[in-house]
């Protein structure tokens, strides 16, 4: 490919690569190395950014501003949906920091074959096929009008991985096993097809959320028929598998509860300070599907209260200022109490001690019977997975 811009891609790509290095996301030579060969700006002819009003603008790549976006640790947005009301990133070039992270943490050696689902931009597939040989990589997207762009892309820098357009919790039984799997997009178990498709001893990076943002990625190794292993301390936000993701229908609920203000000694935005307990509270009451939002002072500009929604219309509102007792002023309404969902999970990280992301697990039998527990599979804290 020859355009404009492609004179002044190498310094980037070489910027980035030592960025990432002097931050400490990489650390292997060949991770680095790979960094610095892969065009990125080829991977992400168009990319959406929001501005502070919300609204989506386009951003000219062929700048030279544009390219210095492209080759820094930033998400590119590269795709959007038209929801209606709004528009939706539906997929995107994850931050290179954390690809990178989460390549290393796969533990990649030479002539592993690894299964990537979400194949979107094709990038990441680029620095698979660059490090392991594009024999050796395999790359799943639901989308065909992503597939067909990456796999062209991947082709015009000299890649030929294996991609297919199918839904990713499927895997891709014809070339299994893999030694590694790595799962950009989040998924609210792990489906069986992953676990099957794993050669004993093999590692699968998963994003394993129970809602927005209520989750993390998990290192699971294959050991005997299951899969088990711990969360990671680095968090990481990818988009929900699409197939389980749909936004979910509100449900008429016949018994609606009038508006309740109380206070609560639980700190509100566990969402965003303490993923843990939002996390734990999917475990707790918080139904499936719940969204979660931020009230803002019109002048000031600065959040005031945070907001939970559920499908069956349920809501709480939770101001961040404290009250003069130091509590915080909860406000809910319809069929459901959210933040008794939250309460009780704070409650229970509290009773184990604040646990980090690292004292939680998953593990995975062989029938697909799944669990999240804390500090061992079998500790009476544990709480099974269901879709
Ligand atoms: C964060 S992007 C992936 C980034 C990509 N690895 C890259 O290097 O550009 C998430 C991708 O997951 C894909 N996805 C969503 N649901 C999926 C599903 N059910 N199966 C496979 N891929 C899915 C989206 O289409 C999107 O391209």
């Amino acid at each position: 490919m020859t355009t404009q811009i492609d004179s002044g891609w190498e310094p980037r790509a070489r910027w980035l690569a030592d960025e990432l290095t002097m931050r400490g996301d990489v650390s292997d030579r060949a991770w680095i190395a790979a960094v610095a060969a892969v065009p990125r700006h080829v991977f992400v002819p168009e990319v959406y950014e929001q501005d502070q009003t919300g609204r989506w603008q386009t951003v000219d790549v062929t700048s030279a501003a544009g390219l210095d976006r492209v080759y820094s640790p930033v998400t590119l947005f590269t795709a959007l949906a038209d929801r209606g009301t709004h528009y939706e990133g539906i997929s995107s070039s994850t931050k290179p920091d954390l690809m990178l992270r989460m390549l290393e943490a796969l533990d990649v050696h030479d002539g592993h074959r690894v299964l990537e689902i979400g194949t979107g931009t094709g990038y990441n597939a680029a620095l698979l096929s660059h490090r392991l040989g594009d024999d050796r990589v395999y790359s799943v997207d639901v989308d065909a009008e992503l597939v067909e762009p990456a796999r062209e892309r991947l082709a015009s820098v000299g890649y030929r991985p294996t991609l297919v357009t199918r839904d990713g919790a499927e895997g891709i039984a014809e070339h299994a096993p893999y030694d590694r799997i790595i799962a950009t997009c989040s998924v609210p178990v792990v489906p069986q097809a992953w676990l099957s498709q794993l050669a004993p001893g093999g590692l699968a990076l998963v994003d394993l959320k129970r809602g927005t943002g209520a989750g993390n990625l998990v290192l699971l190794r294959r050991e005997r028929d299951g899969l088990e292993g711990r969360f990671t301390e680095r968090w990481a936000a990818f988009m929900a598998m699409r197939h389980y993701g749909e936004p979910a229908r509100a449900i008429e609920s016949p018994n609606l509860r009038d508006q309740q203000t109380r206070t609560t000694t639980t700190p509100p935005n566990p969402w965003s300070e303490n993923r843990v307990v939002w996390f734990l509270a999917h475990f707790t009451g918080l139904p499936v599907g719940v969204r979660f939002g931020m009230r803002f002072d019109p002048d000031t500009r600065q959040p005031t209260a945070g907001t939970i929604t559920a499908p069956d219309g349920s809501h709480a509102f939770v101001m961040m200022e404290p009250t003069s007792d130091g509590e915080w002023s909860v406000t809910e309404s319809g069929p459901t109490s959210l933040w008794e969902s939250v309460e009780r999970a704070h409650d229970l990280w509290e009773q184990h001690g604040h646990p980090d992301w690292s004292r939680l697990g998953v593990t995975v039998n062989p029938d697909g019977q799944q669990w999240v527990w804390i500090d061992t599979p079998h500790s009476p804290a544990s709480w099974e997975l269901h879709a």
